[in-house]
């Protein structure tokens, strides 16, 4: 996580065009996910297509089983398309072997789901740490600390995930997610499990953190205020985007 930060931050309004040169944080062209089970093929996702600019925050709302989780799996290169196109900053996701996403995800996505996986055998600093450290950051234990003290959680560096509450343990899952400073954040619900007081402050953490550092935030939401909060809604329905004006 070099300048690149510094880069993205441009300061645009949302109604303002980007330039032609800045590459998107996310092209997304005819993406289609189909499984094949017993019952025959089920299509998810139909033909998706989106841009998403660097720094932006896109809200993702539509009903339960529209294909939201799936396009979110697909932009974090956690499944793979069965058709169809996914540039994130130029680089095609679809093309990509396991590998070489793990290692894009690294260097620049935070993932923060409704599930927190947390290894359970690691403290909440060590949970913080390691991907900082498997990053190469010489500094990765004074980081993680840092960015366990900006979730409220300085005095839990040692606890282990058994030992936390589950808004504790999910303001661990963010600060994992955001201590890279990635410039691509996709955030799945993330409050969903959390009482009104924890999930407005995961929720100002991470605006704060695409505020601060430019991240693109990509956030499925059943909340209509959070929603409202990002630059645009994205409304899915039955495995496609509907057309923004009938969003
Ligand atoms: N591994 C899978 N195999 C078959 N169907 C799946 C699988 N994962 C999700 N689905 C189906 O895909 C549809 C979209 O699911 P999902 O992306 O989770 O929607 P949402 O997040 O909007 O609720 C649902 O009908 C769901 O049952
Ligand atoms: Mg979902």
């Amino acid at each position: 996580m070099d300048g690149s930060s510094q880069t993205t931050r441009t300061g645009r309004t949302k109604d303002e065009a980007a330039p032609a040169a800045e590459i998107p944080a996310f092209e997304i062209t005819d993406l289609r996910l189909t499984f094949s089970g017993r019952a025959g093929a089920v299509e998810i996702l139909k033909g998706v297509d989106a841009t998403i600019r660097p720094g932006e925050a896109v809200g993702i709302v539509g009903a339960s089983g529209s294909g939201k989780s799936s396009l979110l799996m697909l932009m974090g290169g956690l499944e793979q398309a069965t058709g169809g196109e996914i540039r994130a900053f130029g680089e095609d996701l679809t093309r990509r072997s396991e590998d070489e996403l793990a290692r894009f995800r690294r260097k620049n996505m935070g993932i923060v789901f409704q599930s927190f996986h947390l290894i359970p055998t690691m403290t909440a600093l060590e949970n913080v740490a390691t991907p900082l450290e498997i990053a190469g950051a010489e500094d990765a234990f004074e980081r993680a600390a840092a960015a366990l003290e900006a979730v409220g959680l300085g005095a839990r560096l040692d606890h282990y995930p058994a030992q936390l509450s589950g808004g504790e343990q999910q303001r661990v899952a963010l600060a994992r997610a955001t201590a890279p400073r990635p410039r691509i954040l996709l955030a799945d619900e993330p409050t969903g499990n959390l009482d009104g007081a924890n999930g407005a402050a995961i929720m100002d953490l991470l605006f704060g953190l695409r505020r601060d550092h430019g991240a693109a935030l990509v956030l499925v939401t059943h909340d209509p205020s959070l929603a409202a909060r990002c630059d645009r809604a994205l409304r899915m329905r039955d495995g496609l985007l509907l057309p923004p004006e009938e969003v």
